[in-house]
């Protein structure tokens, strides 16, 4: 979500708020331009290349997967190390359409209230639905996303898993949110709470149009909301620090809330991240560190589901205040059954979903996977989007196997990422019984009762270990090949050039940071669990006269073709495309040089980079994933116009009908007393049936 966005009830956004106040330490100064490091990341490609696919390579993906689940395919050597981007980048554009270049098409996939489990109830654009009905129809401000293959028919046939991150009340109720002696309606809550979260939906290429629709009465069609029970599990279940009246023994929780980002794992199961959880809750009596270090309220939620009418237990648990004798009277320590990662078994759909604590407690951008190698550790490479905020990854205790199933997510290190400014980069193990990390703690007289106590205070066990603020991180990506990792830095506008309380760095090298930048490394020995690696900067996005491509090569300044602002989404494809999506504020897309939300597609070995698509007024662009062929690509618009007011629309995408148009094509403007807009899903695929993007 951007920085600009804000709901009718507090004036300040529920968007990452800046709640990092640690005194870290800094590197002193930013020295002269580094000497290229490039020559040490690339320099060992073509070994790194043929031990991959000669050691194991994600060819053991299809070992792992069940019957029913095709896994995701990478090419095989050789491998499109060089994708041609073999397609005309579209100019800068505004227009309330998905702009494709010439050869593509495009349709509108599962829109918001698209209707899928059980009576299946048609979304109701005048009226409204009722929170009952929201709760049998896909949910609002679709974000990550992952398509499953089934293998009668990958290509065609599939499960996909799409995050519905919140929902912008003035277009979500037919006439904006209600309060009622400062009090919220009980649907109304209901509602938005089956708003968020994730759907599964069981989709299918018509053999005859091409069309891809929903399969009705499918099995696998499934709500999971900020309402569905979810097991904790890691060294967190049980902890005091999460027992509730709900679950006096601390092993469950309610509920996944502002589902950004997401990931999937080797044997077959999604994993959805909770970001921007803290705002939903308020405390009004004292602040315990484990709300105050991730900017839970203290006046009233993001939505204010706790002050619901009727009282029920399901809405009041939003209020964290201490008002019992002790935890298990109360909601004191509901905030800390989420910012978790919670995996989902798409092919199950009556199990229960699993709050995975080994792997941190923060605001969850993605979790994305090293390619995995069989007898080695995996590791999930994760952000913290928030100022100043980390990058961190978590490295498996057990080895992975064609066997592999969520277990392996209870049990391993977490660790927070430290750049250094001379391009080599430590990885701090977050680790209770590490010397180290109890050195650093005892040395900041902060301490730990034990792991679940760790991680319950993720940031601030970060703070403790010495890790790099960085500027927001957002997605990341693998290489499927090569294993370097790439990290959305999508903007910081608290870092400053001077002493401020948050100077650059060379990992951080602009201060304020408006626009944002790409960072990648490469792990020492190209080992995933490594703790030391690499890193040099890919892009510096941003206008012709403030950007640069490889700067530490003297790579280009960005030109008409591929200016670009704020990126979040990143993915590389399996034919070494990588995908990155943008989201710039409203006010970005309005007045500046890049026009409405985007996504390009880079050269991860080149740094050539084109814009690919541009979608309608005031979304986000977010969420990419193809099928294993690359023929048909799904495209996330979030939020088309989220500047709406109830009934006045700055968007009406896609209902409009207007699903997408070409360059030179008139632009289409939207219509105030038009079509409610609706986030939703764009496939998109080429008219000669050719791979997306190449
Ligand atoms: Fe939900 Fe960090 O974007
Ligand atoms: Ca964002
Ligand atoms: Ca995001």
């Amino acid at each position: 979500m951007n920085d600009k966005k804000t709901t009718l009830i507090e004036m300040d956004n529920g968007d990452e708020p800046m709640s990092n106040h640690s005194d870290n330490p800094y590197f002193a100064a930013i020295l002269e331009k580094r000497l290229s490091r490039r020559q040490v990341l690339g320099g060992s490609l073509t070994a790194a290349v043929a031990s991959v696919f000669g050691a194991s390579g994600m060819g053991n993906l299809a070992e792992a997967a069940r019957p029913g689940l095709l896994p995701p395919q990478v090419g095989k050597p050789p491998f499109a190390l060089t994708p041609t981007l073999g397609f005309d980048a579209i100019p800068v554009t505004r227009s309330d359409t998905a702009t494709l270049p010439r050869g593509y098409k495009a349709q509108a996939l599962i829109p918001w209230g698209t209707p899928i489990t059980g009576s299946r109830p048609e979304f109701d654009p005048v009226n409204g639905n009722t929170g009952e009905e929201q709760e049998q129809q896909v949910g609002s401000h679709h974000d990550g996303m992952h398509y499953f293959p089934i293998q009668d028919d990958p290509n065609g046939h599939g499960i996909l898993c799409v995050n519905h991150e919140y929902v912008d009340q003035r277009v979500f109720h037919a006439a904006g949110p209600t309060f009622i002696d400062g009090q919220r309606p009980d649907d109304e809550v209901r509602k938005e709470i089956a708003g968020h979260g994730v759907s599964v939906v069981e989709i299918k290429k018509d053999a005859v149009t091409g069309e891809w629709g929903v399969v009705n009465e499918s099995q696998y069609n499934r709500r999971i909301t900020a309402g569905t029970p979810a097991e904790i599990r890691g060294p967190v279940r049980g902890s005091d620090l999460v027992k509730t009246i709900h679950s006096p023994d601390g092993t469950m929780a309610r509920g996944t809330i502002n589902n950004c980002a997401h990931g999937f794992t080797p044997w077959g199961t999604y994993l959805t991240c909770e970001e921007n959880w803290a705002g939903y809750f308020v405390n009004r009596t004292e602040l315990p560190r484990e709300h105050s270090r991730y900017g839970v309220r203290t006046t009233n939620g993001r939505y204010s589901w706790e002050t619901a009418q009727g009282g029920a237990d399901e809405y009041i648990r939003f209020d964290a205040s201490a008002k019992g004798l002790d935890a298990t009277k109360d909601y004191r320590n509901e905030p800390n059954t989420q910012g978790w990662i919670l995996e989902i078994d798409p092919f199950e759909p009556n199990s229960t979903p699993i709050k995975r604590t080994a792997m941190g407690r923060f605001a969850h951008e993605g979790a994305v996977f090293a390619p995995p190698q069989l007898g080695q550790p995996l590791t999930f490479y994760m952000g913290d989007d928030a100022r100043n905020e980390y990058c961190y990854k978590f490295v498996t205790k057990a080895r992975y196997s064609k066997n592999a199933n969520g277990d392996m997510l209870d049990e391993g290190t977490l660790y927070a990422a430290r750049f250094n400014d001379d391009g080599t980069g430590e990885w701090l193990a977050l680790d209770i019984n590490n010397p180290k990390f109890q050195a650093a703690a005892a040395a900041a007289g902060v301490e730990f009762a034990d792991q679940a106590d760790v991680l319950v205070n993720t940031r601030l066990a970060a703070d403790v270990a010495g890790a790099t603020k960085m500027d927001r991180p957002e997605w990341g990506a693998v290489h499927p090949q090569t294993r370097e990792v790439y990290f959305s830095l999508t903007n910081n506008s608290t870092r400053t050039d001077e002493s401020g309380n948050n100077p650059i760095d060379a990992a951080n090298p602009r201060g304020p940071n408006p626009f944002g930048h790409i960072i990648r490394w490469r792990e020492r020995g190209n080992r995933s669990w490594a703790t030391k690696f690499e890193w040099d900067i890919f892009v510096l996005a941003g206008p012709e006269s403030d950007s640069q491509v490889l700067p530490e090569q003297g790579g280009p300044a960005l030109t008409q073709d591929n200016i670009f602002a704020n990126m979040d989404g990143l993915w590389i494809d399996q034919f070494g495309t990588m995908w990155i999506q943008t989201d710039m504020s409203g006010s970005q897309q309005v007045s500046g040089p890049f026009g409405n939300n985007q996504m390009l597609a880079a050269n991860p070995e080149t740094g050539e980079i084109k814009r690919f698509l541009s979608g309608p007024w005031d979304q986000e662009t977010t969420g990419v994933v193809s099928t294993p062929d690359g023929k048909t690509l799904f495209v996330n618009f979030q939020h088309p116009g989220d500047r709406s007011q109830p009934g006045v629309f700055t968007s009406n995408w896609p209902d409009s009908g207007a699903i997408f148009r070409h360059p030179g094509d008139a632009e289409v403007v939207p219509n105030p007393d038009g079509p409610r807009p609706r986030s939703a899903t764009l496939v998109v695929t080429r008219e000669d049936d050719g791979v997306v993007g190449l």
